[in-house]
């Protein structure tokens, strides 16, 4: 084997969370660096994302993606650097998208370490704006809202790593009018800045009151949920008749033992002709060289910009979680890992 430590470290789950995660449910183990096999690789981390699926995750229900198993090490998207291959398709120094973060050291197969292409976009653009959460944003605006030119959307969460990229995009394709919403002023005048046209905090006020004032006459055509709950309860209100929803995340819920307390107005969906429609990115994966293509253009031309918040240090990763889901972040959270 090269020269690298025999042993690396990962955040191991100690303790399944009931409603917000604290420290104690998180392990930072020390665990023997493995060999790779036969078509495998040893990738070392640089980086790692945190993601609000991640604490669905954590609790012992069938979903669309196992529930983490404890005292194991939590998994999800991370960029490293091949440091030992025994893969026909990688070499030594290759920087690989894979999805075993939440370690130092990871052993994989070959198939599933793709090798980026830095010269395109910086590596971490991996991870958000041209990885999972770009196509998650493009997809869930065009196919399942069906954007439109003309259309007027309205997008949640909109200054994190999703929602940022809502509002740019449906610029691009011709938007009417975008409207977002966030947690703080700060991130308000971040999306006026971005080109979102209206942008409220939705701690400011009833999110309806603010959204019908936002949308003004026009209405919505397009919500983007990114929290469910009262945004989603706003939505519906505000619609127009036809109106479509994206149903993209419920953030709103996800740390909360408490039963939801809306929408509670869904017969709205009746009269108005509405559309409502979950997604899973992943069920969407063909079109990721049309996203890939589109965006690289809009990063090239300016059209779209993406921020990322940097939190350093693989023992910092379960408190940079907890504070994704507190908003502490602009764009797209991520862990730099350092060994
Ligand atoms: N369906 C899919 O395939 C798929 C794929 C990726 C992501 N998602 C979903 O998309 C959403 C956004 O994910 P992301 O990765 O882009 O995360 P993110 O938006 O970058 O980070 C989460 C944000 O949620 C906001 N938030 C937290 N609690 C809230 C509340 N009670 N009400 C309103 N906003 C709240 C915070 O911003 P504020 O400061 O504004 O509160 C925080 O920054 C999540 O719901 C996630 O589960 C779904």
């Amino acid at each position: 084997m090269s020269d690298y430590p025999k042993t690396g470290r990962e955040i191991q789950l100690a303790a399944r969370p009931e409603g917000w995660p604290a420290g104690e449910n998180f392990r930072l183990a020390e665990v023997p660096v493995r060999e790779p096999g036969d078509g495998q690789v040893l990738v070392r981390n640089l980086y790692m994302s945190v993601d609000p699926y991640m604490r669905g995750r954590m609790n012992d229900v069938k979903s669309y993606v196992p529930p983490f198993q404890l005292d194991a090490p939590l998994d999800g998207g991370a960029i490293g650097e091949v440091v030992e291959s025994r893969s026909d398709r990688h070499k030594a120094g290759d920087l690989v998208l894979h999805s075993l973060g939440w370690r130092d050291y990871a052993v994989l197969d070959g198939k599933r370490a793709r090798i980026i292409d830095t010269a395109l976009a910086p590596a971490t653009a991996y991870l958000g704006v041209l990885g999972m959460t770009g196509l998650t944003a493009y997809a869930g605006l065009t196919k399942v809202a069906e954007f439109k030119e003309g259309d007027v959307v309205f997008v949640s969460g909109a200054a994190g790593a999703v929602g940022s990229l809502v509002g740019q995009i449906a610029k691009a394709l011709g938007a009417r009018k975008v409207i977002g919403s966030a947690g703080s002023a700060e991130k308000v005048q971040r999306l006026l800045d971005l080109g979102f046209d209206e942008a409220f905090n939705y701690h400011d006020g009833p999110v309806k009151e603010q959204l019908k004032k936002a949308a003004g006459a026009d209405g919505i055509d397009v919500y983007f949920d990114n929290v469910g709950g009262e945004h989603l309860e706003a939505a519906i209100s505000v619609l127009n008749k036809y109106g479509r929803i994206a149903m993209c995340g419920a953030i709103s819920q996800y740390n909360t033992t408490d039963a939801p307390t809306g929408p509670r107005n869904l017969a709205l969906a009746i009269g108005k002709e509405l559309t409502l429609r979950g997604f899973i990115v992943g069920s969407y994966n063909e079109y990721a060289d049309e996203f890939a293509g589109l965006m690289s253009g809009w990063l090239r031309d300016g059209a779209v910009s993406y921020d990322e918040t940097f939190v350093e240090g693989l023992e910092n990763a379960p408190q940079a979680f907890i504070d994704l889901m507190k908003g502490a972040n602009k764009g797209k959270m991520i862990v730099t890992l350092q060994n």
